[in-house]
């Protein structure tokens, strides 16, 4: 056996990593976010839950807006996970209502900013409506050069994964792929993030300290920034304060 094979492979998949190398180690491409807390500053503030809603997609158009300044190439926002669907129909039908607005209000200025959107997630069971909507609004941004926009909507890793797995089996059993030829690469290649560097940085809001099924395969060697501030209290300063604690850390990725 070759003793240096996994040596190789690990400075193989180190230098793919973002941020590889001692220059780039605090470049900052990738930001991914989990926005949670919606629900207790509806609370702290005697409104309703679906006004914390509301409130917390003004703090994700802030978000969007912060992120061309900061220079990103990605964000990724958790917008309704697979299990979200467990919530009361009406929060449901509520967070899935705000989706439609944020297409309908925000589209033309996402476009004229060149931010490309992208949506990541289980789509076959979306109503048929949003899921026109996303479709158009991934067509009508996919030549845009600016930075890319991932909105997770009825997301979860696992359920990334499963629909990963089942695919690059089909490929096998048809005869499209060699099961030799699976790699780490051809797994990122099949994931609904394909194409995009894997996140730097993953914000928590609310205190919570999970990863909540999101970006499971994708975050292996990102930092978290847990955060106190409830999600709606989001805004680009508190975006910037996570980014310099984010270029205070050191990435090493498994080396030293
Ligand atoms: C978590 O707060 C937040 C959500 C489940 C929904 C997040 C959605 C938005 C911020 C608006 C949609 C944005 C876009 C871009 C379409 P929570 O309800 O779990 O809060 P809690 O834990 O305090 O109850």
């Amino acid at each position: 056996m070759d003793v240096n094979a996994p040596r190789r492979l690990a400075q193989r998949m180190a230098a793919s990593m973002p941020g590889a190398g001692d220059e780039e180690e605090k470049s900052l491409r990738h930001v991914a976010i989990i926005m949670d807390g919606n629900g207790r500053w509806a609370k702290k503030h005697g409104v309703s839950r679906l006004r914390g809603h509301q409130e917390g997609m003004e703090a994700a158009r802030r978000a969007v807006e912060a992120a061309k300044d900061l220079g990103l190439s990605h964000l990724t926002l958790y917008s309704f996970s697979t299990e979200n669907w467990n919530r009361p129909e009406w929060e449901v039908r509520h967070l899935m209502g705000l989706l439609r607005q944020f297409f309908e209000k925000d589209l033309a200025d996402l476009v004229e900013e060149g931010i490309r959107v992208r949506i990541i997630g289980d789509r076959r069971t979306l109503p048929n409506d949003i899921r026109e909507m996303v479709e158009q609004a991934e067509r009508q941004t996919a030549d845009n050069k600016g930075y890319t926009l991932q909105i997770a909507f009825n997301y979860g890793g696992r359920d990334e994964l499963v629909r990963a797995v089942s695919s690059l089996a089909e490929q096998v059993a048809s005869g499209t792929l060699d099961v030799e030829a699976i790699d780490e690469r051809v797994i990122g290649d099949t994931l609904d993030t394909a194409n995009a560097p894997d996140p730097d940085l993953v914000i928590r809001t609310s205190g919570e300290q999970r990863l909540s099924n999101f970006l499971l395969w994708q975050a292996a060697y990102s930092e978290f920034i847990f955060m106190d501030c409830l999600w709606p209290d989001f805004d680009e300063a508190a975006f910037r304060e996570a980014v310099d604690i984010y270029r205070g850390r050191n990435r090493r990725f498994g080396g030293r």
